[in-house]
């Protein structure tokens, strides 16, 4: 097969349904699931102060640098490294990337899974009332079960591998035309009802007032660092497929700064609404994963119309996993096609078998794979651990310094687009110099585990 086919035939047919899509992308479990988590965990304000300084300062300029080297180069992952730098090294990182997609998929189709199961038990009452033994018994009934968990993760992944298949276009672009606008529209709801809840004030407190003596600990500057790239999905080349369907005429800045922007302000809206509810309720924030799904429910049990919102919420979050999934399996698919030799169709379905075998040890971790642990981190910890701290971060630094010292200068500023000569600056700035060190020190940090 030739190194051209699969991409440059398939396009997004407008840059409004490109930047849905890298919405939909950057929007997902990561914004309401992990983020309420790891927020609630490392201290709530202050982690959300130097979240934001991370994705104003290094996120989205970083977002723009990847989404440049995949219009460049108008390949998948591996594809356009090896076009813009060939006989070169640097399409390992295509490489990791490609790894990290699959890894990221495999434990994110576990929770969107849960996500799925907890929909159904609100559409058909069964979660309106608290179970017998409450909220917590019930999801760790749920999860230690072998079985039933696989079956919502199988099917999650058949609804993403059917929408992937039918292409960018024709596929990934119809589908988040439809389901950002609803995303959007449900979040601001949810979050404008939290507010009307007595203890709101409490919950606001939580995400807007920073408890300074946390600042000196060097752990939240990892977390937040980690979540910044999870959420804004960059590091490992999945945005950087999304910009290689892009047409030339359809410009990046406005598009990245309009993703980035977004994801931040969803992140804040869903910490609204988790943290008001937690809040008003008298809840724990630091119940780390399950915190979605143990104590919202216990919420809206005692809610009026609790069920109805019940519904509203695990629709959102489904459909929230959803578009970001795409993105996720898009990412191998468009490589293994390329390379492999196969068609899409068959691509997409190779890509989600492997994910969901790899998905199945991460679901059994909770089980009982239980007893598989680092440092008290169950599987599905670990895969969320190396991925979002480790992976995604180095990939972010190895596409700074790819744009910012391997192309030259005139290059890198007109691949970027950035017509504003100061904004050039800035960014070249960032990448070259900021983004690198700030990476490098808060890795090493956190390797010596300091
Ligand atoms: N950004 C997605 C979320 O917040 C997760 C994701 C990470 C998607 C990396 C694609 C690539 O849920």
């Amino acid at each position: 097969m030739s190194q051209q086919s699969g991409i440059g035939h398939d396009q997004w047919k407008s840059r409004f349904g490109f930047m849905l899509a890298a919405m939909g992308s950057a929007v997902g479990l990561g914004n309401i699931w992990r983020f309420s988590y790891v927020a609630g965990e490392s201290g709530g304000a202050t982690f959300l102060l130097i979240y934001l300084a991370f994705v104003l300062l290094i996120g989205i300029p970083l977002l723009l640098t990847e989404f440049s080297i995949g219009k460049a180069g108008k390949m998948d992952a591996v594809g356009s490294f090896k076009k813009l730098a060939p006989n070169t090294k640097w399409h390992l990182t295509g490489i990791m990337g490609v790894i990290g997609g699959i890894l990221i998929l495999s434990f994110y189709s576990v929770v969107s899974g849960w996500s799925l199961f907890y929909l159904y038990q609100y559409i058909t009452g069964s979660f309106w009332t608290e179970p017998d033994g409450g909220f917590g018994a019930a999801f760790d009934a749920w999860i230690t079960n072998p079985i039933a968990p696989l079956f919502w993760q199988a099917l999650f992944l058949i609804v993403t591998i059917v929408i992937v298949r039918r292409g960018i276009g024709a596929g990934i672009e119809k589908a988040n035309n439809v389901l950002m606008p609803a995303l959007a529209l449900l979040m601001i709801f949810m979050a404008g009802y939290g507010l009307t809840l007595d203890g709101a004030s409490e919950g606001l407190a939580f995400l807007f007032s920073p408890d300074w003596s946390k600042f000196g600990d060097p752990n939240v500057y990892l977390m937040a660092l980690g979540q910044a790239f999870f959420s804004l999905s960059i590091g490992i080349c999945g945005m950087l497929t999304y910009s290689s369907y892009l047409k030339d005429k359809d410009k990046l800045p406005a598009a990245t700064v309009g993703v980035g922007l977004l994801d931040t302000l969803f992140a804040v809206i869903a910490g609204i609404m988790v943290f008001t509810a937690v809040f008003s309720f008298g809840v724990e924030p630091q119940s780390g994963p399950p915190l979605v799904f143990i104590i919202l429910p216990s919420i809206f049990e005692s809610m009026p119309a609790g069920g109805v919102i019940g519904i509203i919420f695990f629709v959102l979050l489904t459909m929230a996993a959803l578009s970001s999934a795409l993105s996720l399996l898009e990412l191998p698919v468009a490589y293994i096609h390329r390379t492999l030799g196969f068609t899409r169709k068959a691509a997409t379905v190779i890509a989600g078998s492997i994910i969901f075998v790899l998905g199945i040890a991460a679901s059994l971790g909770f089980g009982i794979w239980s007893h598989i642990q680092v440092n008290g981190n169950n599987i599905l910890d670990i895969m969320d651990n190396i991925t979002a701290n480790v992976i995604l971060p180095l990939g972010g630094l190895l596409m700074a310094i790819f744009v910012g010292w391997y192309l030259t200068r005139e290059k890198a500023v007109q691949f970027s687009e950035i017509e504003t000569p100061i904004l050039q600056v800035i960014w070249l700035a960032i990448i070259r110099f900021i983004a690198p060190i700030v990476l490098l020190i808060i890795m090493i940090t956190s390797l010596l585990g300091m």
